[in-house]
């Protein structure tokens, strides 16, 4: 009878959908139920359920069109299996991260993190935010450098910088992107953890912590017509090319990116 999705295929599945709704369907049938059917089986091209002759006097075998419904199934179940492969795999390479170096991870971005709220909120607290944008841009930098130790790599990044000295690159860019999408379906992760192999062959753990904006980043990093006027003096003369406001409290405002090599 050829292939499933033939013609005479569709026909035949139309056909026995049509005589089960007629099993259905009969035993109720009154005039104004014929009426509201046939338009609707006029809409949609469908034979009468009540003209189709049942399959044994149609000489359409049932035993045929059983096997048919069985090969679609197994079909679909295959076609499913195909497409889900790549999330399996993706899940398989989650599973590989050596749980050593994710702890390293981890606990260096935790340490930076900790390190430079706590450095940041104690100058705005003793000398206000002016004060603080002076520590901020004297110390952040050389404060993040001692925090990579034994050969890991650490630093903050975002899509919009303020010093240029954290732009991410094409990795950190890609996997920015990544979080600020979950971030709008509000589904931000606390971290993302990937293996990468570098084009010298060599493996590293790249692994990124999120940061989302606070009410007290604002003084610094919002709209520039609510900073006080002499962050905002400071902040553009040191930054002339600053991209780092206009951010709300709960903005995703970047990330800590740190990588781990992996031995071979
Ligand atoms: C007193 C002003 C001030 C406040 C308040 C402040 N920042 Fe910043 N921020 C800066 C300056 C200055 C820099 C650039 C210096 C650097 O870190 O290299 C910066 C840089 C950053 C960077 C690095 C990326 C970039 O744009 O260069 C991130 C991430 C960041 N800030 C996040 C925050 C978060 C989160 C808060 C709130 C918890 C915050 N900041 C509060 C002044 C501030």
């Amino acid at each position: 009878m050829g292939d499933f999705l033939d013609n005479s295929g569709f026909f035949t599945i139309t056909t026995f959908f049509c005589r089960s709704l007629q099993l259905v369907v009969r035993p109720r049938f009154d005039v104004a139920r014929a009426g509201d059917l046939s338009a609707i089986r006029e809409i949609l091209c469908l034979p009468n359920p009540l003209e189709i002759p049942p399959f044994s006097k149609r000489g359409i075998d049932l035993r045929e069109v059983k096997m048919k419904i069985i090969i679609a199934f197994i079909s679909a179940v295959m076609v499913f299996g195909f497409f889900s492969l790549p999330f399996q795999r993706s899940m398989a390479a989650a599973e590989e991260i050596p749980p050593a170096a994710l702890a390293k991870a981890k606990s260096t971005a935790e340490g930076l993190m900790k390190d430079l709220i706590g450095l940041l909120f104690s100058t705005l607290d003793a000398e206000g935010p002016s004060g603080a944008v002076r520590i901020c841009a004297e110390v952040a930098q050389d404060r993040t450098a001692r925090h990579a130790r034994e050969g890991i790599y650490v630093r903050r990044v975002s899509q919009k910088v303020r010093n240029q000295a954290n732009r991410p690159d094409a990795i950190e860019l890609q996997q920015l992107e990544q979080l600020a999408t979950l971030h709008q379906q509000k589904k931000l992760p606390m971290d993302l953890a990937e293996v990468r192999a570098g084009s010298d062959g060599t493996r590293q753990l790249h692994y990124l912590r999120p940061i989302v904006t606070m009410e007290r980043c604002l003084a610094c990093h919002g709209p520039r017509d609510k900073m006080e006027p002499e962050v905002r003096e400071l902040l553009s003369r040191r930054y002339p090319d600053d991209q780092a406001i206009d951010y709300r409290v709960g903005d995703f405002r970047g990330a800590v990116s740190v990588r781990v090599p992996l031995e071979k």
